[in-house]
């Protein structure tokens, strides 16, 4: 097509004041749906006075003929309007829609260059979806036959992926996160005090290698806020299911009388809460970081199914400290006395996530030696890495800017540590179970995908946890997964 060719001709309006165009000279500069629309909601004389053309006999059976017509029109678009919304609905909250992962993911990442701001987005919209009855959830209850169940504690858990600490890190969003599809939800984690963390920014992603690394350094609002915002949960839950608005009310749902977890509120999952020690808590002071976690369990704990005791965060000073073999069963004992004097029928489970960095055949065996001294009930297999792993895949090289945002301090997750999870797994497993009583474990640490759930469960975990994953995957990825990991056992 040449240039002049694509030019747009300008016509001058005919001058023949019996033209149409004339009879209404503003609406020919109008889009033709709005001048449809306004010839329609004309008066007749108007329609009449427009088509000299027509004679008098000829009107009445036009006009009824042209309002057949607007009827028809007008009942089409309403009804497209409405499957549109309606389908829209359905597709929209749907966690297998791909959109979640293809659109809006991308979507947030360039409206939100900083992670942590995107963070906050997510959690915020998740939140106010919720509320609105409009957030994204799995239909059709993809866990019903049965083909995912698992035990833990004794527990039939509907499928064995959870989500791990730190996404949400205040309990803003467990219900939320649940309707995603897990069985386990860890909020947290938490301190006693508030601490705010370290400065911003402190969360960076790598996504040539769907990576991130953080050095959020446990930001909290406290054990006090959380354990605020978990009982008004419950007291929502109880007044929801006919339990009353009364202390008494919550007293029951916690003790039971709902038919369901304490702290998940929901059948076949468990709601785990993470508990750690305050940054100006001196680590050399055992009795006193003691004190921090059992201040976390006196507060959380009857709102919990299972208390996650943090070790590992590579952000706060001194704490993978604790897990020498002395320390950290002091503190387990603690915890482990004060879970059990926790003001509920059943007490919360106490686990204990421990780094993947402190791997030494030494380390491995105190960390299990501590467990099994203080009663602890099950260990998560680690968290993010202090080291550097090689990019995916073999020979990779990373861009410019992504070799920078290597170099800043903080954890590392993401795909590439899932083998060194894999292995610490098998390792933690066969050492756990050379002890006396059996202890559960979860994997956590680079899972992305349903055969990456099923070899950590083949290695010895209960419950594989993602977060990198639902990160750069969006809230489809559990579903995801759990169809992934379907396939796996059909193959087997
Ligand atoms: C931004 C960010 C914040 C995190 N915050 C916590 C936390 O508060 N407590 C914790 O135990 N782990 C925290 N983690 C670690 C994760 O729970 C998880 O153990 C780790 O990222 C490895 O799993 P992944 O590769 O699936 O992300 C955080 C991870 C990220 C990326």
């Amino acid at each position: 097509m040449t240039a002049s060719s694509a030019r747009f001709v300008f016509r001058p309006l005919p001058l023949n004041p019996r033209s149409p165009a004339l009879a209404f000279p503003r609406r020919c500069h109008r889009p033709y749906l709005l001048q449809q629309l306004q010839r329609s909601s004309l008066p007749r004389t108007s329609v009449r006075n427009a088509s000299t053309a027509e004679t008098s006999s000829e009107q009445p059976i036009r006009t009824k003929t042209t309002g057949n017509n607007n009827s028809f029109r007008k009942a089409l678009f309403r009804t497209s309007l409405a499957i549109v919304i309606v389908g829209g609905y359905f597709y929209l909250t749907d966690t297998r829609a791909s959109v979640h992962r293809y659109v809006v993911v991308p979507l947030i990442r360039w409206i939100y260059p900083d992670a942590e701001d995107a963070h906050h987005a997510g959690v915020a919209a998740l939140k106010k979806l919720y509320n609105l009855g409009l957030h994204p959830r799995e239909r059709d209850g993809p866990d019903q036959d049965g083909s995912l169940s698992t035990e833990v504690f004794g527990y039939t858990l509907s499928n064995p992926i959870g989500i791990s600490g730190g996404l949400d890190k205040h309990a803003d969003i467990p219900d939320p996160l649940f309707a995603l599809g897990p069985a386990i939800v860890e909020v947290g984690g938490t301190t006693p005090l508030p601490q705010e963390g370290n400065p911003k920014p402190r969360v960076f992603r790598l996504p040539s290698q769907s990576a991130m690394i953080n050095r959020y350094g446990l930001n909290s609002l406290g054990a006090d806020h959380m354990a605020a915002v978990l009982k008004e949960r419950v007291r929502a839950f109880a007044y929801a299911n006919g339990f009353g608005l009364h202390d008494i009310a919550e007293e029951r749902v916690l003790n039971g009388e709902a038919g369901v977890p304490p702290g998940s509120l929901k059948e076949g999952k468990l709601l785990a809460v993470q508990i750690a020690k305050n940054k100006i808590t001196p680590e050399s002071d055992i009795e006193a970081v003691t004190r921090d976690y059992v201040y976390c369990v006196e507060r959380l704990g009857k709102y919990a199914d299972i208390l996650v005791v943090n070790v590992s965060s590579p952000n706060t000073p001194g704490l993978r400290d604790l897990q020498a073999t002395a320390p950290l069963t002091a503190i387990l004992k603690g915890v482990v006395d004060a879970a059990k004097k926790t003001d509920r029928k059943t007490k919360p489970y106490v686990m204990v996530k421990v780094s993947p960095d402190e791997d030494s055949g030494e380390q491995v065996a105190g960390i299990c030696h501590a467990v099994r001294e203080s009663g602890v009930d099950g260990v998560i297999v680690g968290n993010t890495t202090n080291r550097r792993p090689d990019p995916l895949p073999k020979g990779f090289v990373l861009p410019p800017s992504e070799q920078d945002v290597l170099k800043e301090t903080g954890g590392y997750s993401g795909p590439q540590l899932f083998d060194r999870t894999v292995a610490l797994v098998a390792r933690y497993r066969a050492m756990l179970d050379s002890q006396e009583g059996p202890k559960v474990i979860f994997a956590s640490g680079g899972i992305t995908n349903g055969k990456q759930a099923q070899a950590v469960l083949d290695a010895g975990a209960s419950v594989a946890m993602m977060y990198t994953a639902v990160v750069y995957g969006g809230v489809g990825t559990v579903t995801r997964v759990k169809n992934e990991l379907r396939a796996e056992k059909e193959q087997k």
